[in-house]
């Protein structure tokens, strides 16, 4: 246990959807959006999970609940064992300097009006690890980790002067400076320049093996996701649908969403034929979450089972999960 940095145990997040006066009047009782419904997962010390999925299906909001930015509707959130689903205050700053966070956008994560050297300085103030002149030379070395070198110019320019690759590696530094052990790293080179991408994966891959760090890695984007994470749970609608060893969801992908994914892959149906799966339609809405399997109204297989019977996330090789009836007996 004492390898494990984070449990999360059935973690749900529902936000009330805010109505006008006459809608409340009109429909009577608040109605909700199921973001997150319901995910259980853990993470090793310096291990990289990668939460993927479509735009809509909770890995943000999932980001957030286990920093503790939102409060949870319900569920269990365990850091280093140490349960903080409901801490506040003093006590969850104090955990924070242990978690940080880099952004998809490396435009608006950073203050426009603050210089790049204390923008990066500002973590060690919050968390008091430093100030003065040690914290100025703690932020120099960071910034030269992180390639924006040489460091002393960096300092004093501001966002503006810097590309969006260069802004990333100051959020980067800015997340490293606190030597954290977990860091959620949400779409972080979604909006970065094609050519740049590897450079960046690379610099946060330093980074993990220096300080034995794990990122909680978000993207909508199978092959980043491949590239840098040694587990992968695939999300859909609020829940994870399957999850594994990286190379397993690759050579064995099983849930018909993550084939779909995958639908580069060709796969064998459940006929035996060779073809790609298509997505029908679009992700429903998590207000209204489909009954059953959720994922009924876009997959190809679904039978009447899935209309009636949510299947539940179950084991079928070591480590590798997966909820789906035609798997899971
Ligand atoms: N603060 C919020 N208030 C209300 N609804 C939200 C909020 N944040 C996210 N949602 C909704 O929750 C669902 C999941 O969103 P999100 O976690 O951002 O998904 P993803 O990151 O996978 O695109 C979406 O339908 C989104 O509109
Ligand atoms: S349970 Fe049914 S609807 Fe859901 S993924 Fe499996 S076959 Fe498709
Ligand atoms: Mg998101």
């Amino acid at each position: 246990m004492t390898n494990t940095i984070l449990q999360v145990k059935n973690l749900r997040k529902h936000f009330p959807v805010t109505k006008s006066f006459l809608e409340r009047l009109i429909s009577g009782e608040t109605e909700f959006i199921r973001a997150v419904d319901g995910i259980s997962f853990h993470m090793k010390k310096g291990e990289i999970l990668s939460l993927v999925g479509e735009s809509g299906s909770g890995k943000t909001t999932t980001g957030k609940l286990v920093l503790r930015l939102y409060k949870p509707t319900s569920g269990k959130i365990l850091f280093k064992g140490r349960d903080i689903t409901h801490l506040e205050g003093e006590e969850l700053r104090s955990i924070r300097r242990h978690m940080q966070v880099i952004y998809q956008d490396p435009y608006a994560s950073l203050n426009p009006r603050m210089k790049i050297g204390d923008i990066v300085k500002d973590p060690l103030e919050v968390h008091g690890i430093a100030s003065g002149r040690e914290a100025k030379e703690m932020v120099l070395d960071v910034l030269e980790e992180v390639g924006l070198s040489p460091s002393d110019r960096f300092y004093d320019l501001y966002p503006r002067n810097l590309s969006g690759g260069q802004r990333q590696r100051v959020a980067i530094a800015r997340a490293m400076i606190t030597k954290p052990e977990f860091v959620v790293a949400d779409e972080p080179v979604s909006m970065i320049d094609v050519s740049l991408r590897a450079s960046i994966l690379e610099l946060m891959l330093k980074f993990r093996e220096e300080l034995n760090l794990a990122y909680l890695f978000i993207t909508h984007d199978l092959a980043v996701a491949k590239y840098i994470s040694n587990r992968i749970a695939i999300m859909y609608l609020g829940k994870i649908v399957e999850k594994g060893p990286t190379e397993i969801m690759f050579s064995k992908p099983l849930h018909p969403y993550t084939r779909a994914l995958m639908s580069a892959i060709p796969v064998p149906t459940l006929g035996g034929r060779r073809e790609r799966l298509k997505l029908k339609g679009e992700i429903p809405s998590p207000i209204n979450v489909p009954s059953g399997c959720r994922f009924h109204t876009r997959c190809p297989y679904a039978e009447d089972i899935c209309i009636k019977k949510e299947p539940e996330l179950v084991e079928v090789s070591s480590g590798h999960l997966v909820a789906c009836h035609f798997y899971s007996s």
